[in-house]
Order: structure tokens, then C-alpha cells, then sequence
């Protein structure tokens, strides 16, 4: 310690004597201050009192108040008992040995998981409503610009948010009933404005999507022409920022928005933010969500972009309701014409005129200055030699966003662009260009007309309603619902790309992702809730996933784990017949049983107490409710395969409503010889209702 002053007038050295000095001082753990959060009850407390009793908590390990209180960057205080603090790993340490300390865990950052949709899976702007009840109100941590006024009326009388005048933001009305921000890293962001306001699109675009106002005419430039609305119109929406340009999403931020929210009253809770991986007490986002179902709020998040592969799919907790993204029934498809009369198809979304002019094409590699060559087959800016590219079209492989912008920055006419990647969902361009699938290489077809005349004809086309996509290229989740080329709002406060350079700005945009689809069953969620407002998460999250379309494993191979129950059906989830309802303490359970120790549960549960091996015994899902069923496949010994499924009683009879049933499933599985995925479901049927759980019984790569 004492060694530490010594170097505190090191403005003046030099650069290496600073690195020599900060080796030196990193030795010393406790020099190093991260934000922790800690939490110590999930009971509400006075909020002054409870700075103070957060400052003494701070006593044990500093050496003033002063130096307690300045530590100190956020009391939670409305929903549970926490706060947030900049420590070192040593004094976090020994936090969490005191006796009122239930846990303390690192902030850690999240990333956000970057119109005719509603008819395609079946919720047409006819669809019965409940006015009066969906008047609700949803919350979407992210921002929202109010849209055009509809007779919303006040707020119901339950609404307690806030919402204040900011920098770029003009306050609230009757649809955007909420707006605030949270960012208690103190770090300035000079790309993003300290404000609700939403400078990238995505929270304009996603909020929407769940409550948006019908617009009528909603186009991007022509494109994707029709009605916009969200799932429920009449619902109100609060506005909670936790996500910044430059340093993503913060468990801090995070926990104060989910405090905020439920506090002030949603119905139900968007997310479209990535998980951060590891166990469910030291995340946020399921932390957050597991109050948020405490109190009857039920969380819907985003499963994340990093699939196919498998366990790539974030936010898995059970409490939640995880959510994959489809196609609907459109593709956007921009195709180039050669001059052998090949036609190539690419994805991409432009918004220029078609071209009908045949110009010469060439490689990128092949347009580069003489000897500098690195880059220039990407296309990179500066890469390219403006003298050869002039007038052409130019052939890139995709390497960073931009190369149809360089191009044409230095008097290109369009460019195409060669991914390796699975091509879904178009991405918007800011000059003329398309992408397309490596493997088709049109390298060959280049190569002998290039050096004489126009050999190319090249020329956009948009092709709607070509082709059905029954699977995606994300995640594997609860439900499926669609998040390829959505058309929702946009922000007025950044160009369609985001990049450089691009003059192209939109009231609607074009987006795809899991956070595209989430909203639509946040959405969905809302508008059940509006028919049974009683309901708890559980019973919601079970209307939805019961009801839902199977899809099929022939499109994609890695079944329920890629899709989950299937596409999400408003319409039959209204009234689902019946309900796989779970309280607090199932979910407790599985927690025992996934070998969480009851102490570790303290930060959703708010205790210490809990004693797993007094809970009743059982393996994994057993404890849990759910509504699907899952069965890993652990034996390899006679090489066949079968599966023999029996339920008990094969029939179920209610004479009122909101009465209970028990029933048996056994599965009895063969030992399976390889890894495999046998997909099968449970189906209750009445002359009303069908109640489906999908049944996955697999053998996992081991
Ligand atoms: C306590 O409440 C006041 C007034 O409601 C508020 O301004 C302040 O930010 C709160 N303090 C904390 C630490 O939550
Ligand atoms: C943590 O506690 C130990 C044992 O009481 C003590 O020696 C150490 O100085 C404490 N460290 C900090 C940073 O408070
Ligand atoms: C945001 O507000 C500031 C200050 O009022 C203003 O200078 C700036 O132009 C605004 N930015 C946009 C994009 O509206
Ligand atoms: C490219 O196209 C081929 C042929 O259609 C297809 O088999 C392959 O999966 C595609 N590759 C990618 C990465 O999309
Ligand atoms: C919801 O529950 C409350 C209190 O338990 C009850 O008064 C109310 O009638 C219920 N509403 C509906 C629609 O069931
Ligand atoms: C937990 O429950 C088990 C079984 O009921 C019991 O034997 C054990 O003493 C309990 N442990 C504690 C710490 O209460």
C-alpha cells in the first residue's frame, strides 16, 4: 500500500515506467477495482435507510464512510435488497463472507442479439381483442420514440413509471408510458446520447414489432410494402435503456431496469439482449427474470444469433421464455445477370433503382493498386485502384460491412459480394450490391470476357413470397417465431446501415435476429395476458409452447433444439384448454437438481435457508413442470433403436375450471447406437383444444 503513493505523480514518466509501475501494482490484487453486485435480500427496503445500511455493509471492508459511500454506484431498493459497488476481487471476497451478504457476483456485459409477419403466423389485424384488458403495458428494456396517437386514455391506474424530459427525447404520452435509461459504469459514450432515446434502430424496431400502432403504409423505399402493427396496438409501452453503443449491456444496468420495471407495473417483460453464459445466479438477465416471475411477470428473451451449432442458444433458464427465429414467407433477393447469360441470386436489400445496363465486372483482387495487393479482394477502403474500377462492377469476398460503399465511393456501379457464411437473412446496402453464396463462384464466368466490353448484365429484382424457411440459422429455444427481414420502425438517428457514408434514413427498416422474433412473443404473451390477466408466467409461457405449430426435422436436422414447440400461434394460445402451471419452489428444485447448492440460490430466493436435500428426489426436468420434455440418453450397449412411450391415465376429465390433473408419462428407450435426435409429442386432445408438448429424447455427441 505504501508503495502506491510513490507513484502517483506519474503523469510525468515516461510510457515504459508507467507499464513497469502498473505490472507492479496489478501484483497487488486489490488495487484492480471492478463493479460487483451485491445483494443481500429479496424484500423491498426503505430507500433511505437502505443507502446507509449498504454503506455499513461497506464498513466492514473500508476505512471511512466517505470512501463507502463513494463506492457505492446504485442501491436497489424497490424489488429486492442489492447494491452495486466498485471493489476489488478481495474485498468482494470477503463481502460475501458476511453474514448478511447472500451473494456477490461480477457485473459482466451482454450484447443485444442483433410487417406482414403477424398474418403469416396467424394474428390478422381482424383477430378477436380484448380492448379493454390489452390496454397493458409492456416493457422492452431498449428505447422507443412515440408513434402516431391513437384514443389510448390515461395509463391504467396501477402504472407507477416515470418519465422525464432528456437530451433528443420529449418526454412520454399516452402509448409510451415510460422512458428512462441506466448506465452506472459512469463511462461516457461518445456514439450514443445520454438519454432514453434510441440512436441504432433496435429498440424502435423491436418495440414496435410487440405494440406498435397500425401504420398503413409502411414501406422501406418501396420494399416490403403493407400494414405495420404489433402484436397488441392498444398496449402501452415503457421504455427501459440498458444497452450502449460502445459497451453493451451491463448486469448493473440490466438488474436497475428490471427493478425499475417491475416496480412501476408491466405486464411483460422483451428482452432481446444475449445472455452471458454460466450459471443462472451470477446472470442478470435470469436473476432479473426470476423476480420479474415472482411477481407475475413473465420474461421474454431473445435466444441468441450464434446457432446452428449446438448449446449455442443464451438465456435458457427455465423461468424464462426463449425464443428462436424463423423465416416468414419472403425473401429478399437481388439477382446479377452475366453476360453468358448465367444468372446469379444473392440476398440483399437494396433500395436503388434496377439497373438494366450492362457493365463490365471484375475480381477485387484484381483491381488493386500494382503490388498492394492485401485487401483489395475484399474491397477494403483505400485497397482499391479507382482507375480500374471505374464503371465496373467488382466481385469481393465479404470481409468487413462497407465494400459496396468503397466501391462506389471510387466510381463503381454495384458490387457482389461472396460469403461463406449461410446466407437468411439480407443485409441492407448503401449502393448497389448483392451477396452471394461462395460455392456458386462466378469467378469462371469473369475470367474470359474481361478484358474486352460490357459482359455483364446486372439488374435488381425483388422477389415476395417465394419461399417458405420452416428453420433458421440461430439458436435453439422454447418457440420459434419469425425475426428474418422483418420490417418494423426505425430511428431516425442513424442511416439504415449505420456505416460511413450512408445518406439512406427511413421511418420503417428491414431487420432479422432472435431479438426480431422475440418481441413477437412478448407480443403474443401481452396479448394473452389481456384475456387472463390472472395467469401467472408459467401459465403463459404453457398457452404458448402447447399451442404452437410443430415444424418440421426434415428442414432442420437438429429438431426441437433448433425450434423448440414450433411457430408461435396467437390465436390457439388465447385459449389453450389447459395449463402446465409452476410455482417458485419447482423451479427451486431443478435448481437442486441441475447441483446448485441451496446457499448458491440465495440471490433468487432471497435466503440462505433452503435445503436441497430435504426437497423431494428426482432427475432433472422431473421437478419442473414444463411443458416440453426432454430424456438424455446415457446407456450404449445393445445397438437398437425404440421408444415406447406410455401415459397414465390416457384420459383426463375436469368438471371446472382452474382444477388440477396429475398424470404419468414412462419412456422407455432403447439404448441408441449413435448420436441422434428422436422427436415425438405428448398430445392431450378434447373436442376443443389440443394441448401438444413436443418430446425430444436424445444421445448427444459425446
Ligand atoms: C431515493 O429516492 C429518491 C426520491 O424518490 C430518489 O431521487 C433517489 O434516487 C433514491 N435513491 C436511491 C439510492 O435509489
Ligand atoms: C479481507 O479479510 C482478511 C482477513 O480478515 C484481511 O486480512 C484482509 O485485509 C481483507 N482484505 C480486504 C481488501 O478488506
Ligand atoms: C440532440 O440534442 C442536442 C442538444 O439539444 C442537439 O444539439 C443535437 O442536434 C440533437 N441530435 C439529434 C440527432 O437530434
Ligand atoms: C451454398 O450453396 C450450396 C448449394 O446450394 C449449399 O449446399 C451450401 O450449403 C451453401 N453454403 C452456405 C454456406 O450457405
Ligand atoms: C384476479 O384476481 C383477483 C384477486 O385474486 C380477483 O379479485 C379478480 O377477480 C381476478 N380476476 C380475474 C379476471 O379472474
Ligand atoms: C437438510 O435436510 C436433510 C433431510 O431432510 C436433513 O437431514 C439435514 O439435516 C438438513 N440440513 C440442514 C442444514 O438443515
Amino acid at each position: 500500500m505504501s508503495k502506491k503513493k510513490l507513484i502517483v505523480p506519474s503523469i510525468l514518466l515516461s510510457n515504459a515506467l508507467i507499464f513497469i509501475l502498473l505490472r507492479f501494482s496489478s501484483a497487488t490484487e486489490d488495487e484492480h477495482k471492478e463493479f460487483f453486485i451485491v445483494y443481500l435480500g429479496d424484500q423491498p427496503v426503505s430507500n433511505v435507510s437502505a443507502v446507509q445500511a449498504h454503506i455499513n455493509v461497506l464498513l466492514s471492508i473500508k476505512r471511512s464512510d466517505l470512501e463507502a459511500k463513494e463506492s457505492i454506484v446504485y442501491s436497489y431498493t424497490k424489488i429486492f435488497n442489492a447494491f452495486a459497488a466498485k471493489l476489488s476481487k478481495a474485498e468482494a471476497r470477503n463481502l460475501s463472507l458476511l453474514d448478511e451478504v447472500l451473494s456477490v457476483f461480477p457485473n459482466r456485459y451482454h450484447k443485444l442479439h442483433t410487417t406482414k409477419s403477424w398474418d403469416f403466423i396467424g394474428l390478422p389485424s381482424t383477430a378477436k381483442r380484448n380492448l379493454k384488458m390489452e390496454r397493458n403495458i409492456v416493457g422492452s428494456l431498449r428505447s422507443l420514440r412515440a408513434s402516431r396517437m391513437m384514443d389510448f386514455g390515461p395509463p391504467p391506474r396501477k402504472w407507477r413509471g416515470t418519465c422525464g424530459h432528456y437530451a433528443n427525447f420529449s418526454g412520454c404520452n399516452n402509448k409510451l408510458v415510460g422512458a428512462r435509461f441506466f448506465k452506472l459504469d459512469g463511462t461516457r459514450d461518445p456514439s450514443d446520447i445520454l438519454s432514453p432515446v434510441d440512436v441504432d434502430g433496435h429498440g424502435t424496431h423491436t418495440s414496435s414489432t410487440l405494440a406498435g400502432n397500425l401504420v398503413p403504409d409502411a414501406s422501406l423505399f418501396g420494399l416490403a410494402r403493407g400494414a405495420a402493427r404489433g402484436a397488441v396496438p392498444n398496449a402501452r409501452v415503457a421504455m427501459y435503456k440498458v444497452c450502449w453503443i460502445s459497451s453493451g449491456c451491463s448486469d448493473m444496468d440490466l438488474l436497475a431496469a428490471f427493478e425499475a420495471a417491475i416496480h412501476d407495473g408491466v405486464d411483460v417483460l422483451s428482452i432481446s439482449i444475449g445472455g452471458v453464459g454460466g450459471k443462472y445466479v451470477s446472470d442478470a438477465l435470469a436473476i432479473g427474470a426470476f423476480h420479474a416471475m415472482k411477481n407475475g411477470i413473465l420474461t421474454v428473451a431473445s435466444g441468441g444469433n450464434d446457432g446452428p451449432s449446438s448449446s449455442s442458444v443464451a438465456n435458457h433458464a427455465p423461468w424464462l421464455l426463449t425464443v428462436a427465429a424463423s423465416g416468414i414467407d419472403r425473401e429478399f433477393r437481388s439477382r446479377v445477370e452475366l453476360g453468358n447469360g448465367k444468372i446469379v441470386s444473392g440476398v440483399g436489400v437494396n433500395t436503388f433503382e434496377p439497373k438494366q445496363k450492362l457493365y463490365p465486372i471484375l475480381s477485387g483482387a484484381d483491381a488493386g493498386y500494382s503490388g498492394s495487393d492485401d485487401g483489395a479482394r475484399f474491397c477494403a477502403d483505400g485497397s482499391l485502384d479507382p482507375s480500374k474500377v471505374r464503371g465496373k462492377l467488382v466481385l469481393c469476398e465479404l470481409g468487413g460491412w462497407g465494400a459496396d460503399s468503397v466501391v462506389k465511393g471510387i466510381g463503381g456501379k454495384g458490387t457482389i459480394l461472396e460469403s461463406a457464411q449461410y446466407l437468411d437473412a439480407a443485409q441492407i446496402f448503401m449502393a448497389p450490391a448483392t451477396m452471394i453464396n461462395a460455392t456458386i463462384s462466378i469467378g469462371s464466368d469473369i475470367q474470359i470476357p474481361r478484358s474486352k466490353g460490357p459482359c455483364s448484365f446486372y439488374r435488381f429484382l425483388f422477389i415476395s413470397g417465394s419461399e417458405i424457411q420452416d428453420q433458421n440459422a440461430f439458436s435453439s429455444p422454447d418457440v420459434a417465431a419469425p425475426g428474418i427481414d422483418i420490417l418494423a420502425s426505425y430511428t431516425p438517428l442513424r442511416s439504415l446501415t449505420g456505416l460511413k457514408g450512408d445518406t439512406q434514413y427511413s421511418k420503417f427498416s428491414l431487420m432479422s435476429g432472435t431479438s426480431m422474433a422475440c418481441p413477437h412473443v412478448a407480443g403474443v404473451a401481452a396479448y394473452i395476458k389481456s384475456f387472463h390477466p390472472n395467469w401467472t408466467a408459467a401459465a403463459i409461457k404453457s398457452a404458448i409452447l402447447t399451442t404452437a405449430k410443430p415444424m418440421s426435422s426434415r428442414v432442420n436436422k437438429d429438431a426441437e433444439f433448433a425450434y423448440g414447440a414450433g411457430q408461435v400461434n396467437p390465436d390457439r394460445a388465447r385459449n389453450p384448454g389447459l395449463v402446465y402451471d409452476m410455482d417458485e419452489m419447482s423451479y427451486i428444485q431443478f435448481l437442486c437438481h441441475e447441483g446448485y447448492s441451496g446457499s448458491s440460490m440465495a440471490v433468487l430466493v432471497g435466503s440462505k435457508s433452503i435445503n436441497c436435500s430435504s426437497l423431494l428426489p428426482g432427475i432433472g426436468y422431473d421437478a419442473l413442470n414444463y411443458p416440453t420434455m426432454q430424456l438424455r440418453v446415457k446407456n450404449e450397449q445393445e445397438p437398437t433403436v425404440g421408444v415406447d412411450i406410455a401415459v397414465k391415465p390416457t384420459s383426463l376429465s375436469f368438471s371446472r375450471s382452474g382444477q388440477k390433473r396429475s398424470f404419468e408419462v414412462v419412456v422407455r428407450a432403447k439404448p441408441m447406437p449413435s448420436p441422434q435426435i428422436l422427436s415425438g409429442s405428448l398430445v392431450w386432445k378434447s373436442n376443443r383444444h389440443v394441448v401438444r408438448s413436443p418430446v425430444v429424447i436424445f444421445k448427444p455427441l459425446d
